[in-house]
């Protein structure tokens, strides 16, 4: 192993740049050369490259998106697209890849990786968490802060006017975001895709607390949950059933990707960058680099993938009763 490439792909997070530095950082430590891909995956198909020295990623750790850039590339699900990508590395004598990104760049990953013999190793970074053998991914302790001084902007303001705020967070079919930013920022009901609650116990659970003296209220909605056609329609539901209450309806979007990562997220990053050059250099190849129980690990892509990560079902447990 003398040199490797390293990229970001899918929809960014914040820690990402934090992971490549440290990526970058091992490679120089360990006495391997490093490319940067711009792009993603179209990069290598575009033979976007740029030489990375231990100096090139100065003052990143603080900055969120990534300096990489990033795509989602169709071209790279085509095997032409792959063959292109392929000849462009072995052109600069890469002979390994570390992939930053979600459940999508794994997928490429593991054809690729296959298909062409390079050993890939990936990096969890998803403002989601929803990849399966790690405990978290990067961007997602910053989204939830990000999410969670949002509504209690929302809150306040809800409450001088005595309203009900349906806030609508990211996820995708996941529920961490909604969840655990529903029970830090106090909300009334969170609603997520791994449990339908059902309209009726929505209306009669408002209904309940708005007759047991509650003003106003904060309803987190995961994007993914099923509860109605879309957040819109749950918000007429409640107004039809509720009119006591003034409804309204914010979608916090992509504020939720952006922003300086937290602490947590950098010294994650920079774990599992550094956790992914040693991968490669032990030997390994086709896996994830997690973090599970505070120790990094090491997960082949197909667990990563094909198996839906578990929701702590005992924090809706909790959420239930802190909102009573
Ligand atoms: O996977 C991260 C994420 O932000 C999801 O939460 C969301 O569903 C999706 O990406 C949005 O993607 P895009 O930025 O491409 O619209």
């Amino acid at each position: 192993l003398t040199k490797i490439a390293v990229l970001t792909s899918g929809g960014d997070s914040p820690g990402m740049n934090a992971a490549i530095r440290a990526v970058v950082r091992n490679a120089a430590y360990s006495g391997l050369k490093c490319d940067g891909v711009y792009r993603g995956y179209q990069g290598l198909i575009e033979n976007e490259f740029i030489e990375l020295g231990p100096r090139d990623v100065k003052n990143t750790i603080n900055r969120g998106g990534t300096f990489l850039k990033s795509a989602r590339s169709k071209g790279f699900m085509t095997k032409e697209g792959r063959q292109k990508a392929y000849d462009n590395l072995m052109a600069r004598d890469v002979d390994a890849l570390v992939v930053i990104g979600g459940d999508g760049t794994f997928k490429g990953a593991s054809i690729f990786s296959k298909e062409f013999d390079i050993p890939i190793i990936g990096i969890p970074g998803t403002i989601d968490n929803d990849i399966n053998g790690t405990d978290y991914t990067i961007g997602y302790d910053t989204a939830l802060n990000t999410v969670v001084e949002a509504i209690d902007k929302i809150r306040d303001t809800a409450s001088s006017h005595d309203r009900l705020f349906l806030v609508e967070v990211m996820g995708r079919d996941a529920g961490d975001i909604a969840l655990n930013s529903g029970i830090g920022a106090g909300a009334e009901e969170i609603l997520i895709p791994e449990e339908d609650m059902g309209i009726e116990r929505l209306l009669e659970s408002l209904d309940k607390s708005r007759k047991a003296g509650k003003t106003s209220s904060i309803v987190v909605v995961s994007e993914g949950d099923q509860i109605g056609k879309n957040i819109a329609e749950v918000a007429d539901s409640i107004q039809t059933r509720l009119p006591d209450y003034e409804v309204k309806v914010t979608v916090l979007g992509h504020i939720q990707r952006g922003g300086s990562p937290s602490c947590f997220d950098r010294v994650l990053a920079s774990r599992l960058g550094v956790g992914a050059v040693d991968a490669l250099l032990e030997g390994y190849s086709n896996i994830m680099v997690g973090i599970e129980h505070k120790k990094i690990v090491y997960v082949p892509f197909e667990t990563a993938i094909n198996i839906k990560k578990e929701l702590d079902k005992d924090l809706i447990r909790v959420s239930d009763i802190v909102s009573s």
